[in-house]
């Protein structure tokens, strides 16, 4: 069950320092003290005067901007979205040294991709060619075919029936620190610290819930 308004700040589930060498204890504070804190509050403060949007749970008023009034729209969409894809993103990584795709997405990878190989290749031309800043995805669709997308600014894959199972966060304040411009070797040492089973776990959840 997703909770709704007020939205709270989820603590990481490892260390700050636990991805190093990959990703950086500096940026890892930073991104999830900082930035993620800020759209928690901001989500917070543009939803406080609308009590009727206060029962709805996160994912479907991203899958439902249509509904919100104009004034918070973007707002919502932004923060919101800013909320919902770092907590994903967060929640995806572990400091693991298995690190090749298990169970059934292994199996959807090899079948939709060719390759696990392939697949990062891909993933990675998705993740570079987001042009500014924004997300590189892997996500299903109802009918359990997978497809690598991209969004821009905090924009979520939650529409038509598309379920986000892996984000990649390429805002620079992701990466920066570390580094610099260097988005591609950022993207590269990210593989290391992905957690398959949670990808796993994402994956067939979205089958059951279809
Ligand atoms: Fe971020």
């Amino acid at each position: 069950m997703h909770e709704h308004y007020p939205f709270t700040v989820k603590p990481l589930p490892y260390d700050y320092d636990a991805l190093e060498p990959y990703i950086d204890e500096k940026t890892m504070r930073l991104h999830h003290e900082g930035h993620y804190r800020t759209y928690v509050n901001e989500l917070n403060k543009a939803l406080k005067e609308f009590p009727d949007l206060h029962h709805i749970p996160l994912p479907d008023l991203l899958e439902n901007l249509e509904i919100l009034p104009l004034s918070i729209r973007n707002t919502v969409r932004n923060n919101g979205g800013g909320v919902f894809n770092h907590e994903l993103y967060f929640n995806v990584m572990k400091p693991i040294r298995q690190n090749k795709p298990t169970g059934k997405i292994a199996d959807a990878i090899k079948s939709h991709f060719g390759s696990y190989d392939n697949f990062k290749s891909k993933f990675k031309d998705a993740a570079l060619s987001r042009f500014g800043s924004g997300w590189a995805w892997l996500v299903n669709d109802d009918n359990g075919k997978l497809y690598i997308i991209s969004t821009p600014n905090q924009d979520t894959p939650l529409h038509a029936g598309i379920n986000p199972i892996l984000p990649l966060d390429v805002w620079e304040h992701a990466y920066y620190l570390k580094y610099n411009n260097r988005r591609g070797e950022y993207i590269d040492n990210w593989f290391n610290v992905i957690d398959w089973n949670k990808i796993n776990q994402n994956y067939q959840k979205s089958l059951i819930l279809k």
